[in-house]
């Protein structure tokens, strides 16, 4: 089966209902909910979310969940320093209002100056959630799928994903919403 294939038959499975839980937990990773704070219009997450420990290694996430009161799905945030330890980004990192992208190209310098891309689990298509697929997200409705920076790879979808500024300092990640 090659891997569109395989993704259309995930999201079928994953429309399904409780009895097939268990395949769905295998076709997609685990969602991790984070702890928040709200800081005027920021949600604040704390950079130890994204770890945590399993059998007494400490394991970075790829990726946390926050909610938001502003939009009826929830954000993801992805980690895109991958084999790097979250203690790696010591200074400040700051996408400006410019970097934020409007076409695929300007997707990809958005997440030039920092390590983590927010993006908003809604379907450009026609609004479903999204699910977190590894470095992918994948819609259950009618397969559309787009990178952890939010650029759409497969069809129906047309636009990319809706992100948001992300800021960071030594302790906490910053989503402007
Ligand atoms: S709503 Fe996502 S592909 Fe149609």
């Amino acid at each position: 089966m090659d891997r569109n294939m395989f993704l259309k038959s995930c999201g079928v499975a994953c429309v399904s209902g409780a009895a097939i839980t268990a395949l769905l937990e295998g076709c997609t990773s685990a969602n991790y909910y984070a702890k928040t704070l709200i800081a005027g219009n920021k949600i604040v997450i704390p950079k130890t979310e994204f770890e945590y420990v399993d059998d007494g290694q400490k394991i970075n996430r790829q990726f946390v969940l926050v909610r938001s009161a502003k939009n009826k799905y929830p954000i993801c945030v992805h980690n895109n320093s991958t084999g790097q330890s979250i203690g790696d980004y010591n200074t400040a990192e700051k996408i400006t209002a410019e970097q934020k992208f409007a076409d695929h190209k300007s997707a990809e310098l958005s997440t030039a100056n920092t390590p983590y891309t927010a993006l908003l689990m809604e379907c450009t298509h026609k609004g479903c959630e999204l699910r977190v697929n590894g470095e992918y997200l994948v819609c259950p409705c009618h397969g559309s799928e787009f990178t952890n920076k939010g650029v759409v790879q497969n069809p129906p979808a047309e636009k990319n994903l809706r992100t948001f500024i992300v800021t960071a300092d030594n302790e906490n990640i910053y989503v402007e919403v």
